[in-house]
C-alpha cells in the first residue's frame, strides 16, 4: 500500500492555532477490507468551521480526535476498490481528512461526483458544495428576502459572503457588504455587484454603525452574519421593523473567548428575528440549490473565486489565511 502523508491534530489549540498544534507525518495506508475503497485526495476544502472541530467542545459534530488527520471536505479519485459502485478512476467527494489517501466505505459520507457537470472539479467545494449551499439556503430559506429590501452581508468578500451578495442582487435587493481592506471592498462593488462596501478595519462600533447608516439610509432588512462581535452589533443598531438576521458564522470569535452580541434589544424594538443556520440541514436539497445556481453561474450572474494553495506541507499556512483575511475567495488546498 502507498505511503500516506497526513496533517494531524496533535493538540487542541488554545486561542489562535499555532504550527505546533499540528504535525505532518508519513504512515502506511491500511489494507482495504471488503466494502472499502482507497481515495487519492486531490483537493481539501479549508473552512472556518474546522477551527471549532479542533476544540473539545460540544457541537453539531464531534471534535477531531487528537492524532487524527484534520477533518475536511475533500475531492479525490478512487485508486483501489473492494466496494461496489466505487471503481478505480471514479471522482468522489466526502468528509475525510487532510491527507494524501483516505479510506472510504459504502454507506459512508463519500459520494461519487461527475466533473463534467461543473466548469472546474473544485467547484464542488465552492459554488456547488457546502459553501454555495450555505449561501443559497441561508439567504433564501432563512432570511426570506423580498424585492427592494436592503441586505447587509458581513464577511462579504469571502466564499459564502460573496455569493450571498450576488444572490441578493438576483433577488432584487440592495446589497451592502462589509469586508477588510480597500482591495476587498473594491472587489465587492467591482466584481460581485454589491451596491456599497464598508471597510471594517480601523473602525470601532460607533464608526461602523455610522458607516452602515450612511450606506443604508433607509435601514437594513436582512443581515447575513458571518463575523459577529462589534460588526454584528453595528448591524443590529441599523435594523428595520421585522428585519431578519441569518446567523451563519461568528468568525471573529473562533479564536477568542466570545464577546457576544450586546445590542439584542434592537430585536425587540424592531420585532426582528435572529435564526441560526446549518448547511448540513439542507444536504437532501443540495441538488435543488445546485440546479438553481447553475444557470446563474453559466450566465455570469454569479461569479465564484477560489483561492488554491498547493501542498500538504502548506496546510497550516493555508488554513490560517481564513483568520488573517488573506484568502481571496474559497480557500482550497491542492494535495496532488
Ligand atoms: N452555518 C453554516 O452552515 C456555515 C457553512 C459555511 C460557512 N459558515 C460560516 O461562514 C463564515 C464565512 O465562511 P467562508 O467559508 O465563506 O470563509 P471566508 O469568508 O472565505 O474566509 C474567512 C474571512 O473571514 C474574515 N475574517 C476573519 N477573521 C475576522 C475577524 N476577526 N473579523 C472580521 N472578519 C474576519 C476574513 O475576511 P476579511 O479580510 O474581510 O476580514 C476572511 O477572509 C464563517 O463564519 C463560517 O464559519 C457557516
Amino acid at each position: 500500500m502507498p505511503e500516506n502523508r497526513r496533517f494531524l491534530l496533535r493538540r487542541r489549540p488554545d486561542g489562535e492555532p499555532v504550527r505546533e498544534d499540528f504535525a505532518l507525518v508519513t504512515q502506511q495506508t491500511p489494507v482495504l477490507a471488503d466494502g472499502q475503497f482507497l481515495i487519492r485526495n486531490h483537493y481539501a476544502s479549508l473552512d472556518p468551521a474546522m477551527r471549532g472541530w479542533m476544540d473539545d467542545a460540544e457541537s453539531y459534530m464531534p471534535p477531531i480526535p487528537l492524532d487524527n488527520p484534520v477533518r475536511a471536505s475533500t475531492i479525490g479519485m478512487v485508486e483501489e476498490s473492494r466496494a461496489e459502485g466505487f471503481a478505480p478512476g471514479q471522482w468522489v467527494m466526502g468528509l475525510n481528512g487532510i491527507e494524501d489517501y483516505s479510506v472510504g466505505m459504502v454507506g459512508g459520507f463519500t459520494q461519487p461526483i461527475d466533473p463534467a457537470m461543473v466548469p472546474q472539479v473544485t467547484n464542488y467545494l465552492s459554488l456547488f458544495g457546502a459553501v454555495g449551499m450555505t449561501a443559497y439556503f441561508g439567504f433564501f430559506d432563512v432570511c426570506e428576502p423580498q424585492k427592494g429590501e436592503t441586505v447587509l452581508v458581513t464577511g462579504a468578500a469571502g466564499a459564502v459572503g460573496s455569493i450571498v451578495g450576488q444572490l441578493a442582487k438576483i433577488a432584487g435587493c440592495r446589497a451592502i457588504g462589509i469586508a477588510g481592506g480597500p482591495e476587498k471592498c473594491a472587489r465587492l462593488t467591482g466584481r460581485y455587484g454589491f451596491d456599497a462596501a464598508i471597510d471594517y478595519r480601523g473602525k470601532d462600533e460607533a464608526a461602523l454603525t455610522h458607516a452602515i447608516a450612511q450606506a443604508a439610509p433607509d435601514g437594513v432588512d436582512i443581515i447575513f452574519e458571518n463575523v459577529g462581535g462589534i460588526i454584528l452589533d453595528a448591524g443590529l443598531t441599523n435594523l428595520n421593523l421585522h428585519a431578519r438576521v441569518g446567523l451563519c458564522g461568528l468568525i471573529s470569535e473562533y479564536n477568542t473567548p466570545p464577546r457576544g452580541a450586546r445590542n439584542l434589544w434592537q430585536l425587540i424594538v424592531n420585532r426582528a428575528s435572529i435564526r441560526g443556520l446549518l448547511v448540513a440541514d439542507y444536504v437532501a436539497r443540495f441538488g435543488e440549490g445546485a440546479a438553481k445556481m447553475a444557470p446563474w453561474a453559466a450566465s455570469g450572474q454569479i461569479v465564484i473565486d477560489e483561492h488554491i494553495d498547493e501542498g500538504i506541507e502548506n496546510a497550516y499556512d493555508a488554513f490560517m489565511r481564513l483568520f488573517a483575511g488573506t484568502n481571496q475567495g474559497k480557500m482550497i488546498l491542492k494535495l496532488t
